[in-house]
């Protein structure tokens, strides 16, 4: 089974293209936003979030200088969605990029909550543009995990199927407590 960030990254490029405006939720190290800067090349756009500035700053430091132009770093709670993201992109987002949990190698204690994460996913869809796309990954193996990942699955059961197509990835059964993947696609 390929690794749940190669799920969600091929999701992602069966929907984005050259040119479009993408968010990476949580930027983390910056796999997702180095993955999306070029994806969406030199006429796109990623607003990369995250709420710490050392996760910024190492996304910052390992973007390679042909992605640089197109990315505007945010430091702030993706909770905060609709304020972080100009007000003409709303509606307009292809495709929003949700990797949960806590910055590897960092303080645990800084972790994203099924609070913040119900209120940035609800955000999410408010931003996207018809036939956008939303991934998202969530972890129970932490404290709070299993909560955040119930409160999604709630958040998802109670989307309108004439709005929005849910889809789940497959769960790795060699894994105690497996990542996995909830994709949520805006209907045209
Ligand atoms: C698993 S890491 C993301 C990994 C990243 N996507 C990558 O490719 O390297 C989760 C990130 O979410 C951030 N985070 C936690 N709560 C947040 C919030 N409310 N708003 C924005 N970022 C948050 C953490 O600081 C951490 O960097």
């Amino acid at each position: 089974m390929p690794p749940v960030t190669a799920q969600a990254h091929d999701v992602i490029r069966s929907v984005v293209r050259p040119g479009e405006t993408v968010i990476d939720a949580t930027a983390g190290n910056g796999h997702d936003t180095r993955f999306l800067a070029q994806l969406v090349g030199p006429r796109g756009r990623v607003y990369a979030i995250d709420l710490q500035p050392l996760a910024l700053q190492r996304a910052q430091e390992t973007m390679p200088a042909e992605g640089q132009s197109q990315v505007t770093w945010i430091e702030g709670d993706h909770a905060r969605l609709l304020e972080l993201i100009p007000e003409p992109q709303h509606g307009q987002i292809a495709a929003v990029m949700f990797n949960l949990g806590y910055l590897p190698g960092a303080h645990k204690a800084i972790v994203t909550t099924s609070v913040t994460t119900r209120a940035a996913v609800e955000a999410a869809l408010a931003v996207l543009r018809p036939g956008g796309v939303i991934t998202i990954i969530a972890y129970t193996g932490h404290a709070g995990g299993a909560e955040e990942a119930s409160a999604l699955d709630e958040l998802l059961t109670g989307l309108s199927p004439s709005m929005y197509d849910i889809e789940r990835g497959p769960i790795d059964p060699a894994k105690i407590h497996p990542p996995r993947l909830s994709v949520i696609r805006k209907c045209d």
